[in-house]
């Protein structure tokens, strides 16, 4: 087979440190697009960046492409495809189609004529939940098959089972670390860390813990798929000794709990220490400097505004007055409350979207 497109998506406005990800772990030629990256490999390198990348979202595979003008064609040519060497006959699948400025404008004729395509020439039954699912997006009569290579999106690492009511996905705290310059090296600290998902990234980036090392993934069940190369990626022992620590508190006894379960669940809980503290009772951990991450609430009901700028600027006195030394990097979707806590930032990211918002990063350099 020949090498074809694998694509890797992330948030916009987080592309670039995806890309610089994907090029340190050796995915050559990644290069950032709008919604992520994308580089040319084979299912080997399908199934490294699934176990590897710890911030895409999900990886397709762009397996096949044609230009097509009218539904009969598109008909023929999806039919010309060699789909045993990708799909099973035993795993139903499921075909999602998009159209834009072609000749085949009607989405739901083409999905149609692409499912009875595949189910003739493969033999597989086409569902609508719990199958393969095949993206097919025709624009500017150009007609490209991604496969979903991931299933799960891939911020489900499988470990972080009890979380609180706004968790941040884990593949976008891994990209904000990233974006906050943390490269494994130092100790991080989240005073709201709710189920703990900066330190569990941040512990796991230091010990080189790959993100995918548990769970499952949709090429697992794919005729491409290899048992023995799977086995030995996944094997693959990388991790490092290290004496740096990771810490998290919470005033939420609840959240603490859950941050500790997520940590063990992890084997993460001999570098990582959790504990129950309001922002204003918070201590500088016995650790060289390092970096602090929180995404603080940030609560959409005026009510609400006031407290909040208190509790901003609480944290923001709670770091100038014991931090020094330290970063901070605060998420949040309201500049106007980032600057509430009086810290100097020296870098403020573009919109991210995040839980139907737009959070930003506020960052500022080392506490004087
Ligand atoms: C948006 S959540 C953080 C979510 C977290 N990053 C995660 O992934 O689960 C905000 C957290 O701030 C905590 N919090 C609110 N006020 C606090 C305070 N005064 N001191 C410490 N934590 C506080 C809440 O209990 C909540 O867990």
């Amino acid at each position: 087979m020949k090498p074809f497109e694998i694509f890797c998506a992330c948030p916009p406005g987080l592309e670039q440190y995806l890309e610089a990800e994907a090029l340190e772990a050796g995915f050559k030629g990644a290069t950032a697009v709008p919604g992520g990256v994308q580089f040319a490999g084979l299912w080997p390198n399908v199934m490294r960046a699934n176990l590897t990348l710890r911030g895409a979202s999900r990886i397709l595979a762009r397996f096949a492409n044609f230009r097509c003008f009218n539904l009969s064609q598109l008909e023929k040519q999806t039919r010309d495809i060699d789909w045993h060497s990708v799909l099973r006959s035993d795993i139903p699948v499921r075909v999602d189609v998009t159209t834009r400025k072609s000749k085949v404008y009607h989405a739901g004729a083409a999905k149609e004529r692409i499912e009875k395509a595949i189910a003739e020439r493969l033999g597989a039954s086409i569902a609508s939940e719990d199958a393969v699912k095949i993206m097919v997006r025709i624009e500017d009569n150009m007609c490209t098959f991604s496969i979903d290579t991931s299933g799960a999106p891939l911020h489900q690492r499988g470990h972080k089972e009890a979380v609180g009511k706004a968790p941040m996905r884990e593949s976008l705290a891994s990209l904000f670390l990233r974006a906050s310059g943390y490269d494994g090296t130092e100790p991080v600290l989240d005073p709201m860390c709710g189920s703990g998902t900066f330190v569990l990234e941040a512990a796991e980036i230091a010990q080189g813990l790959l993100p995918g090392r548990t769970r499952s993934f949709a090429f697992e069940q794919l005729a491409s798929f290899m048992p023995d190369r799977w086995a030995d990626l996944r094997s693959a022992k990388l991790t490092n000794d290290i004496t740096t620590r990771f810490y998290g508190s919470d005033r939420n006894h609840g959240a603490i709990q859950n941050a500790t379960a997520n940590a063990q669940r992890a084997g993460l809980s001999d570098l990582c220490t959790f504990t129950c503290a309001s922002i204003s009772d918070l201590q500088r951990p016995d650790s060289p400097a390092g970096l602090v991450i929180l995404n603080p609430p940030y609560g959409a009901r005026i009510g609400d505004k006031k407290q909040l700028f208190a509790l901003y600027a609480s944290l923001g006195k709670t770091l100038n007055d014991r931090f020094k030394g330290w970063r901070v990097a605060i998420i949040t979707t309201d500049t106007g409350l980032a600057h509430t806590t009086n810290l100097a930032f020296s870098d403020t990211s573009a919109p991210i979207p995040h839980g139907g918002l737009k959070v930003r990063l506020h960052q500022t350099k080392a506490l004087m």
